[in-house]
């Protein structure tokens, strides 16, 4: 994309936002790339060195629970020692501005937009923070500290897993309801470094666009074209860290985030 087609671009998406009473905001691994959390399709099916299939499934889960444990506490490890970036800031200035009409839903587990002062969060994959005991279904918020590859529960002496939705596994009802209602509300959908191809989170974006009587207005923010792509009113293609600053400093130009 041209710098002469990125200012159109951007002057666009603030023009839509501008107008926009309800915004719903859906990120994925490509908002965090910038603070060093690293993307999942990046490279040939491998994790971080493992099949995702080992790690990320319940199959996986029951055949090595130690291996799963060993590769949550490094992405623990990993995201104990990375800060929001730019990008996440913008966003947490955008909530400043449409206040309870602004919903952040995130596929990401890392907090990050948590960490740069979003509170409207939907977290629908879970967090790397949270475990669930298997025994009494307990969810705690343990930090980031690594808690060993067979943790128990602090009050039944359970097993815990992560809690995080790993394929194959249903979203939390009510987290899910709330994102659809968000995004079947919103009059701008912004959609920010996700390739959206993950089901049902991807869904979010045709789910706002068919919106009636009017379409939401739906913006992509990526580093290239996606399945979103085609669903977008407008794409700012470039990494979110430089890109939402821009928006956010378009709309406090118009007095829009004043
Ligand atoms: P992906 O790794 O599939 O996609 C990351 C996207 O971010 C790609 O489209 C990149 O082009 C884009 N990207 C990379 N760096 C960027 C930057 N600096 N600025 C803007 N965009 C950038 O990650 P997700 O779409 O988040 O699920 O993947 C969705 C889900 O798949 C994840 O939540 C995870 C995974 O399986 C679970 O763990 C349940």
């Amino acid at each position: 994309m041209s710098a002469t087609e990125l200012d159109s671009a951007l002057s666009q998406a603030a023009h839509y936002l501008q107008a926009a009473q309800r915004v719903c905001v859906l990120t994925g691994a490509g908002v965090s790339a910038e603070s060093g959390v690293p993307t999942f399709r990046a490279s040939d099916g491998l994790w971080e060195g493992h099949r995702i299939d080992d790690v990320a499934s319940p199959e996986g889960w029951y055949r090595n629970p130690a291996l799963v444990w060993q590769f949550y506490n490094a992405r623990r490890a990993n995201v104990a020692q990375v800060k929001p970036n730019p990008g996440h800031y913008a966003l947490a200035e955008m909530e400043r501005r449409w206040g309870q009409n602004f919903t952040l839903v995130t596929q990401n587990v890392d907090g990050l937009h948590l960490a740069a002062g979003n509170r409207n969060v939907l977290e629908i994959h879970g967090s790397l923070r949270q475990t669930r005991c298997l025994s009494c279904a307990a969810v705690d918020d343990r930090g980031l500290k690594p808690l060993g590859d067979a943790p128990r529960c602090p009050r039944c002496q359970g097993r815990l897993r992560p809690h995080i939705v790993w394929f194959g596994e249903a979203l939390d009802d009510a987290i899910w309801w709330a994102a659809l209602e968000a995004a079947s509300a919103c009059d701008v959908l912004l959609v920010v470094g996700t390739s959206a191809v993950v089901y049902p989170a991807a869904s979010l974006i045709p789910v706002a666009k068919r919106r009636r009587p009017t379409p939401a207005q739906v913006i992509e923010v990526n580093l290239t074209t996606t399945d979103a792509s085609d669903w977008a009113d407008v794409g700012l293609y470039g990494p979110s860290g430089i890109i939402l600053p821009q928006l956010v400093q378009r709309l406090e130009y118009s007095g829009a985030l004043s």
